[in-house]
């Protein structure tokens, strides 16, 4: 069969893999090849068991799999055959040399850059579709027309806003997708055909279109928002607890106000997932570069109240228990960063479980999805760990429940059973405000919520 358009994905990761296989959705004429270097991962999207978890993910996959979608680790022949290119490699934070810790490891951007040039024969639109720095455009235009051959690439930016639990809603009716691109001839060209395949299904109006540097840096600064949000009310919940205030009801009044608006302002652990704290880190290194050192001082503060805010649950634990934890068997409910993934990376639930192992308690892990990311992370751990995945029978015999991922089947648990099999005094701290304290409470447990006065027995 032949198509009207190749498309290649290079990186079958959360971003790669569900973005092609809307794009193979709502395309049918388009042929979409996603590969990536690791053959395991290549390996789980052919199968039936995909390597991540994400609702509605599956049907989507199946539906187009092998119809116009297709997976594989063949590289070189991707780029050799495909006229469209989107990178969607990692592009961590930098671990080692200048920028360790705050800026973008874009080591596997630029060899991807140069496997591009060294394979192609006829000229490509490369797409970034990762996260980069503002800037990067510049440096792979630089490598990718380095050569005199005939052989041109338009480089363009269509950062991905998707978040996890929720990407095939967000990819199906996106609030926007930004393209970013030269504003010569050729640039605006390769910006329309790019225009051109989203429109298939996204409403002209949602499309924007800006200069590449635009674009490239709103995805950092969407993220800075984002996240600066999450940490402005977890600020707040730390002054509600010593004042006696709900953090809830503060939200509430406050989001009201159609200025600010309700979403993303519940109280919680802190915010966790690939992308926050790498992306602020990644603006905050850009900021000091440029010489702006109040500017990146003020984002930097977002990733700061993050961590407070975790170490702060882990004393409020602390505290309550008497000031010990040695030998005490705690319960952690959940451990992806978030509902609806099985995604642990940065998830608070990392550094708690850390933290309470250092103070010698012994942790049970339960969470439906993440139970195999978390044996991963909490691998170099010394200390009494164990993994169950249903919360009632991991609850059994501990002194205390940790509600770290705010997954909704917790809320629906027979709370009553569940105390009866727990040491007592049993306490129960949500670090997610999910649950009904109040009944909670009735039943006899302790219970810290972030940001609310707790309801003890004391
Ligand atoms: N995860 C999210 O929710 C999200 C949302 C928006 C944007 N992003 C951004 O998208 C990018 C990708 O994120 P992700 O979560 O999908 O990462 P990921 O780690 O899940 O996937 C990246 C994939 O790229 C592959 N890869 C790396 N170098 C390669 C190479 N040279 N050739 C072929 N494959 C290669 C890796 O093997 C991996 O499978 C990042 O820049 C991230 O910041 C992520």
């Amino acid at each position: 069969m032949t198509f009207a358009m190749n498309i290649l994905c290079i990186g079958a990761g959360y971003v790669g893999g569900p973005t092609m296989a809307m794009i193979a959705h709502k395309c049918p004429h388009c042929r979409v090849t996603v590969v990536d270097l690791n053959p395991e991962r290549i390996a789980a999207w052919n199968s039936d068991e995909l390597p991540i978890y994400e609702p509605g993910l599956d049907a989507l996959v199946k539906a187009t799999r092998g119809r116009n979608l297709f997976f594989s680790t063949e590289i070189e022949a991707g780029i050799r055959e495909n006229d469209i290119i989107f990178v969607s490699v990692n592009t961590p934070t930098k671990s080692f040399g200048l920028g360790a810790g705050m800026a973008a490891d874009l080591q596997y951007w630029e060899k991807t850059a140069r496997q591009i040039l060294e394979h192609s024969q006829s000229s490509k639109i490369v797409i970034e579709k990762s996260t980069l720095p503002v800037k990067t455009a510049l440096a792979m235009e630089r490598i990718l027309n380095c050569r005199e051959n005939g052989v041109h690439f338009d480089v363009l930016s269509n950062p991905e806003f998707l978040a996890e639990g929720t990407a095939t809603r967000d990819l199906e009716s996106p609030d926007r997708v930004l393209i970013g691109s030269r504003e010569d001839a050729r640039g605006l060209k390769a910006r329309q055909t790019l225009v051109d395949i989203y429109a298939q299904w996204v409403p002209q109006e949602r499309i924007l279109t800006s200069n590449i540097w635009s674009s490239e840096l709103s995805k950092l600064v969407a993220n800075a928002f984002l996240a600066q949000r999450i940490s402005s009310i977890n600020a707040i919940s730390a002054l509600c607890e010593k004042a006696d205030a709900d953090v809830a009801e503060v939200a509430k009044a406050v989001g009201m106000d159609s200025r600010i608006g309700a979403k993303f302002l519940n109280a919680s652990i802190g915010f966790g997932g690939s992308c926050f704290k790498k992306d602020i880190l990644n603006l905050v290194y850009l900021c000091r570069h440029y010489g702006l050192d109040e500017v990146a001082d003020y984002w930097e503060s977002v990733v700061k109240i993050n961590h407070y805010q975790q170490e702060r649950f882990l004393r409020n634990m602390l505290d309550a228990m008497f000031n010990t934890l040695a030998g005490k068997k705690i319960c952690l409910w959940g451990f992806a960063f978030k509902a609806n993934t099985g995604d642990t990376r940065e998830s608070p639930a990392i550094y708690i479980a850390h933290r309470l192992l250092e103070e010698h308690a012994e942790i049970v892990v339960s969470d439906p999805q993440a139970l195999k990311n978390a044996r991963l992370d909490l691998a170099g751990e010394t200390g009494k760990i164990s993994y169950v995945e249903d919360p009632s029978q991991a609850a059994k015999g501990c002194h205390a429940i940790a509600l770290l991922t705010e997954w909704d089947l917790y809320r629906h648990l027979d709370f009553e059973k569940i105390y009866e099999t727990m040491a007592q005094p049993a306490f129960l701290f949500d670090g997610r405000n999910l649950l009904d304290h109040r009944r909670c409470y009735d039943i006899g447990f302790n219970v810290y919520p972030v940001g609310k006065p707790p309801l003890t027995h004391f």
